[in-house]
């Protein structure tokens, strides 16, 4: 069948379609049928299933014979070392961590905070959280305490796993007074903590409530897998909203499985025994699906990279990486790209390593800026997919089907829809727009399966953020078209979240942050292009009148808040001190207009501005900043 008749058979008959796509999923009990729309506009996949994701990602490949295929390489130049894992080991140390937290008291249902660098105990604690059914939260290393706590509290988990410390180039981040703070923080007190102790740093544990990963396993009987239903959630994953309280995207347990199962061949192009590397980080959605599960559920090798695209060492290390283990299909984001090209611009490292095993690379996470794409297919000599989803999609949702039927590239496109994803581009109306125009994106329900179900604790919020503003679609928040061949192109958000080297942010709560600051009476922040990450924040105060402080010192404390509080993959460091915010007659900030003056946009004075004098202003402050710049 073509690609394009199986998307029709996926939208006009989604349970037929996802029934023989489940086949390839192991179940205790097989589901009777896919989709549950008795709770529309809230949709639920496989709900009569029942299934283990950790038996489906680890124990079935061993039983079937795979058990001594490398399942995890984790290859790490901060620690100068590499590690290979079989399924086998895998499944063995899996059950029996999952076995220790077991006689602790968790299982089904129960939360676990999970706060880890890039170790394959990460994607061990996650699998076993699967094997209990119990509901993992990873969080994101980068992010300081204040936003661990923030987690914790919504999440209200019975313990909490981290390491003791991350390696970033050039420093050594002790996690464990992160995690101190965040508990001391958190109204929601653990039960434990689990503490993988690494060499780099060793953490200080509190008898009672800390236990070092290697006591806690000592003496522990293997897990077996718990079977849960197809709607048992496997796992939420906060990502930043409009405001500082972040959405808790859930995960359903079956289709999960299914959808991710279903990419790694159709999308990625690898079948069992491949090796597949995505260069992201287990606490991103691009790390949780294609770092641990689906390479696994697929029966591929998947790297665990600890470092970054350059400078650890230098800017060959993802060629290094993908010759040393044969890296068959590449994942990483458009940022990475950008950085290693503005290191090494004519590509003299790639020569130095045999690239002849990849087939094809994927970008995501952020718009794709041509001149990357079209520099890593001169340097790799071979296909660049684009590709477009979210934290809330949990797989692609505009995708180049490579391992089905490649599609004619499009540059500048993350190419058409995936099975089961419908989508339209509406005016603010609500009615489609013609091909070719602008508009917002959104989806037709019910999303495929993978796709987030609802918000943890929230369903009043996921209903307002996606699906009240069109009813009968989910909204992206991203705005674009579709051309006349069904091809997507995303060009804006559509809300305050900005994209920061592939990190989505809320500038809402940096706004939040800063207004916090005793001098700040009023800010706003924006998101300014930059050549190397995509966006930066910028961060606009207006001091409390008769404020004698100097200006430079309130920035200087600004930025020191938002690094404290968010963390330093905010990355927040460009503000300055402004006599007045425009806005309209109604109060709202003109964010828009402010960004499109500091990228040296052409824009429209809007009727409704208070005082269109304040955008002059606003123009003469940036250029004191060095924007726009040229
Ligand atoms: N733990 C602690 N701190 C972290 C961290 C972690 N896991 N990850 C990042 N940070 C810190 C960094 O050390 C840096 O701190 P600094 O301000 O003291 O330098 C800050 O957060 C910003 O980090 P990063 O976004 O990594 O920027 P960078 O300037 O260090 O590196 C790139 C730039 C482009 C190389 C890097 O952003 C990158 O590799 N991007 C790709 C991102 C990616 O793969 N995203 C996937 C999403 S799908
Ligand atoms: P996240 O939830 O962190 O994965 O971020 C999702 C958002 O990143 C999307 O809603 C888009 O705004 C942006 N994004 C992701 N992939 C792409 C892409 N291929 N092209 C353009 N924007 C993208």
């Amino acid at each position: 069948m073509r690609y394009a008749d199986l998307h029709k058979q996926s939208i006009t008959d989604p349970d037929g379609f996802w029934m023989a796509q489940a086949q390839a999923i192991d179940w205790v009990r097989a589901p009777s049928k896919a989709l549950f729309d008795d709770k529309a506009p809230l949709y639920e996949w496989f709900r009569d299933g029942l299934v283990n994701t950790c038996w489906n990602a680890l124990d079935r490949h061993v039983e079937a014979g795979r058990g001594d295929q490398v399942a995890v390489i984790h290859d790490s130049p901060v620690t100068n070392s590499i590690t290979r894992l079989t399924f086998a080991e895998m499944r063995d140390q899996v059950a029996i961590f999952a076995g220790a937290l077991a006689a602790k008291g968790v299982g089904k249902g129960d939360r676990v905070i999970i706060y880890m660098p890039m170790v394959p105990e990460a994607l061990m604690a996650m699998l076993a959280c699967g094997r209990l059914g119990a509901i993992h939260s990873v969080v994101f290393g980068g992010f300081a305490a204040h936003e661990l706590a923030v987690r914790i509290d919504d999440a209200q988990p019975k313990c909490v796993i981290a390491g003791s410390c991350g390696i970033e180039p050039g420093r050594v981040v002790a996690y464990k007074p992160l995690l101190d703070g965040a508990l001391a923080e958190a109204t929601h007190k653990p039960e434990f903590c689990v503490i993988l102790q690494r060499e780099a740093l060793a953490a200080d544990l509190m008898t009672g409530r800390d236990h070092a990963w290697s006591d806690f396993i000592d003496g522990a009987t293997p897990a077996e897998c718990v079977p849960v239903e197809g709607t048992h959630p496997a796992y939420v994953l906060y990502t930043s909203g409009t405001t500082g309280q972040p959405k808790g995207v859930i995960r359903h347990t079956g289709g999960h499985l299914v959808a991710l199962q279903w990419s790694m061949k159709n999308i990625y192009d690898v079948d069992p025994g491949d090796v597949f590397w995505a260069a992201s980080d287990v606490g991103w959605v691009v790390g949780h699906s294609y770092i641990c599960y689906a390479p696994l559920i697929a029966g591929n090798t998947t790297i665990v990279f600890e470092g970054k695209p350059v400078g650890t060492p230098d800017a060959g290390t993802f060629w290094r990486v993908i010759s040393e283990h044969k890296v068959k299909s590449f994942f990483t984001a458009p940022t990475a790209f950008r950085a290693v090209k503005r290191e090494d611009p004519k590509g003299e490292f790639v020569p130095e390593y045999d690239l002849s095993c990849l087939k094809t690379v994927y970008l995501a996470g952020e718009r794709a800026d041509t001149d990357t794409i079209i520099w890593a297919q001169e340097q790799l000599k071979v296909p660049v997919v684009d590709h477009w989803w979210q934290t809330e999609t949990g797989w692609a949702i505009a995708a180049n089907p490579m391992g089905y039927e490649p599609q004619p590239v499009k540059l500048g496109s993350p190419a058409v829809a995936m099975p089961g994803y419908d989508i339209k581009v509406l005016d603010e109306g609500g009615h489609p727009v013609p091909a070719g125009q602008l508009g917002a994106i959104t989806l037709k329900l019910p999303l495929p399966p993978g796709t987030l179900p609802g918000l943890w604790n929230a369903e009043a919020r996921f209903r307002k953020s996606y699906l009240e503003q069109f009813p009968g679609y989910y909204a992206t928040g991203d705005a674009g078209y579709i051309d006349e061949d069904g091809y997507v192109y995303i060009m804006a958000r559509t809300d305050d979240v900005i994209n920061v080297a592939g990190h989505r942010l809320s500038t809402g709560a940096m706004e939040e942050v800063l207004a916090g600051h005793p001098d700040v009476a009023e800010c706003a922040v924006i998101g300014v292009a930059d050549e190397l990450k995509g966006q930066l924040p910028m961060g606009f105060l207006c001091l409390n009148s008769g404020s004698d402080r100097d200006p430079k010192e309130v920035v200087a404390e600004c930025v020191r808040r938002v690094r404290d509080q968010i963390g330093p993959v905010a990355a927040f460091k460009l503000a300055l001190v402004v006599d007045r915010l425009p806005k309209t007659r109604s109060g709202k900030i003109l964010r828009a207009t402010m960004a499109n003056i500091a990228d040296g946009k052409s824009y429209k004075v809007p009727a409704t501005i208070d005082d269109p004098v304040i955008l002059e202003e606003i123009g003469e402050a940036l250029t004191g900043l060095g924007y726009p710049k040229s």
